[in-house]
């Protein structure tokens, strides 16, 4: 399993349940690398998706009540239980892909992080991981990824796990 993320400079990842910063290039890679795949993520990012479960992909939501969630997505009650929705997948092929708490309960189990970093501070209340301060993670990559609309500059770096 592979984690993915967008995060700015201070590793702030969402504020009241939105995306930080958008990025059309950055929106594009990320269905590029997870089409065809199985995402994992919590309930509340699920709610975020204005268009419901992620389309062409296998959806598993972790929620601490399954019954309670649309259809269309694989429910199950914990991050152990996501493990084993995901276990007969090809491992390349499976995503983490937030929040906090998914990515702080499973990180662990990933074999490289795919961050997008944002040369941006904005407000937030969600984070993941500072990756550069973990011993457990360097980086393998980094390429220079443009700049938003708006002059953000970011770059996509791939951090691997030790
Ligand atoms: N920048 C990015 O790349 C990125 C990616 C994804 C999300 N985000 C942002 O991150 C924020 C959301 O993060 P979040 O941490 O608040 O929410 P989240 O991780 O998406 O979802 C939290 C929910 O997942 C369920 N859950 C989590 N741990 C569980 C456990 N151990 N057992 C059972 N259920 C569990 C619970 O659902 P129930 O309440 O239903 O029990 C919990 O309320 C938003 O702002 C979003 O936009 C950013």
């Amino acid at each position: 399993m592979n984690a993915i993320v967008a995060v700015c400079s201070d590793w702030g990842i969402g504020y009241q349940g939105a995306l930080l910063v958008h990025s059309k290039a950055d929106m594009h890679r990320f269905m590029e690398l997870t089409m065809g795949g199985t995402v994992v993520m919590g309930r509340r990012t699920l709610e975020s998706f204005p268009g419901g479960p992620l389309k062409g992909r296998k959806n598993v939501v972790i929620t601490h009540d399954p019954e309670a969630l649309p259809g269309g997505v694989v429910s199950v009650d914990s991050p152990v239980a996501a493990l084993e929705a995901v276990a007969a997948d090809d491992p390349n092929r499976v995503w983490l892909i937030g929040g906090e708490s998914v990515y702080r309960a499973l990180l662990d189990q990933c074999t490289r992080a795919y961050v997008t970093k944002f040369d941006v501070e904005r407000p937030a209340d969600a984070f993941f991981p500072n990756l550069d301060e973990d011993p457990a993670w360097q980086v393998e990559s980094a390429e220079n990824g443009g700049a938003t609309t708006k002059g953000t500059h970011f770059s996509f770096i791939t951090y691997v796990r030790q």
